[in-house]
């Protein structure tokens, strides 16, 4: 006979089967648990379990292990999903430790990522809320950061660099495209997953723009990456300042030096206004005009975004992909769509969830939760699994040599505008 299961639940996935099965299962006395309803109920009952919980050994569905890395008001903890067991990166705030600034900050930071979906971009799984903290459950990325290679190991060569800024630059098109501003792309913030898949992170300071030439006013940042305009206290248009950080960025990926130096923030200013560095001779010649379309002082001269993808220095660099719409990251379509209406990924995690025993009920109840809850956990770190062991997240190759860069370039643009149509419209 199964275990009664009992009604109350911390973790309610539904309003009408608290922790496990309800009515009908209790008629049903041969029915197997499912995964899922056995953890809900161990949550419920086993004293380990809700002691790990109550000292956050535990968190949600998730199991939390050591910590990885930390922030002025974070911590990043490694952890593991109890039902899928996949590793995933955990950020744990402190609420009563952020002021309103902070808060407000955060709440960008969850919706930027909620707006984003893109293989070179750090997803966001699930937010879990307790009275007391706030932890967001994002991919694991667990090949070290960009700042961290490059200070151990020093400069990337120029063909891995291409390998790693075109991923970059993807991420940010995407994010610009859609009208989010990251305002602290930094080395630190670009994390390796594979060997050289890259995922861009960290969007404590990013914001939403209501059009990409709205003008904003806050500081962000930080200061060696930041763009002239933001050290005049004046206005500024966000995509340009992300860029200027990507030519830093460039610069420090192919040299591993950095191009505005100082010990101090007012002399760096002055450094930065000055707009002069040397770039070293070896750096290849496309490299260097690419890093000086980047680097112009005045931000309406400086370098588009499908100006820099049209570079012939990332001529040879096969890197449009297809972006997945963001709808998918709701579990709702699943139902939405209709029987026999969905494509084959879809099917598999249809079944996987099955398996684990979520529910349409449960999905039905999870409507309007986003992310603040389990079901889009499991959801989406199941739909994140399944598209990485479909390949669909490997770093993009150098495909060719080229000829007539004038010509490549021409050629590189009809690419890009038809990748750009098709990433809309699938
Ligand atoms: N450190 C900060 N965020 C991380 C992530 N998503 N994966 C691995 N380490 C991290």
């Amino acid at each position: 006979m199964s275990p009664q299961v009992p009604r109350h639940s911390l973790y309610s996935l539904t309003d009408s089967s608290d922790c496990g099965p309800e009515k009908e299962e209790e008629e049903e006395p041969s029915r197997r648990l499912t995964p899922l309803e056995n953890l809900t109920l161990d949550m419920c009952h086993n004293e380990n379990t809700i002691k790990e919980l109550t000292v956050g050994r535990r968190v949600g569905f998730y199991k939390v292990r050591g910590e990885i890395g930390c922030g002025n008001f974070s911590k990043v903890k490694l952890a593991f999903h109890a039902l899928t067991k996949d590793k995933v990166a955990i950020k744990v705030l402190d609420k009563l430790r952020l002021d309103l600034q902070t808060q407000r900050m955060l709440s960008r930071e969850i919706s930027s990522m909620e707006s984003l979906f893109h293989p070179n971009v750090v997803r966001l799984y699930e937010v879990v809320e307790t009275p007391s903290r706030l932890y967001l459950v994002l991919e694991y990325a667990g090949g070290g950061d960009l700042h961290s290679r490059i200070t151990s190991q020093g400069k990337i060569s120029e063909p891995e660099s291409k390998i790693v800024f075109a991923q970059i630059l993807s991420a940010v098109k995407h994010m610009h495209d859609n009208n989010i501003i990251h305002r602290d792309l930094k080395a630190e913030n670009v994390l390796f997953s594979c060997n050289a898949c890259v995922k861009v992170a960290d969007f404590g300071f990013s914001t939403r723009v209501s059009t990409n030439n709205q003008m904003l006013d806050t500081f962000c940042g930080s200061p060696p990456y930041a763009a002239p305009e933001l050290f005049k206290d004046e206005s500024y248009m966000g995509p340009p300042v992300d860029v200027w950080a990507m030519g830093v960025l460039l610069f420090f990926m192919v040299t591993g030096t950095m191009p505005f130096r100082a010990d101090t923030v007012p002399r760096l200013r002055r450094c930065v206004l000055e707009g002069a560095y040397v770039l070293p001779i070896w750096v290849s010649a496309p490299c260097q005009r690419l890093i000086q379309g980047i680097l112009k002082p005045e931000p309406s001269e400086r370098y588009a975004l499908d100006q820099m993808l049209g570079c012939e220095w990332l001529l040879p660099v096969e890197f449009f992909r297809p972006v997945p719409p963001t709808y998918r990251l709701n579990p709702m379509h699943l139902l939405e769509s209709g029987p026999g209406r969905l494509n084959q990924e879809e099917e598999e995690v249809r079944v996987a969830l099955q398996e684990l025993g979520v529910t349409e009920e449960h999905i039905l109840n999870n409507q309007s939760k986003n992310s603040r809850s389990p079901v889009t956990g499991i959801y989406r770190i199941i739909l994140h699994r399944m598209q990485r062991n479909k390949g669909t997240e490997r770093a993009p190759m150098i495909t060719g040599v080229v000829k007539d860069p004038k010509r490549d370039s021409l050629r590189a643009y009809r690419n890009l505008r038809h990748t750009s149509k098709l990433c809309v419209l699938s």
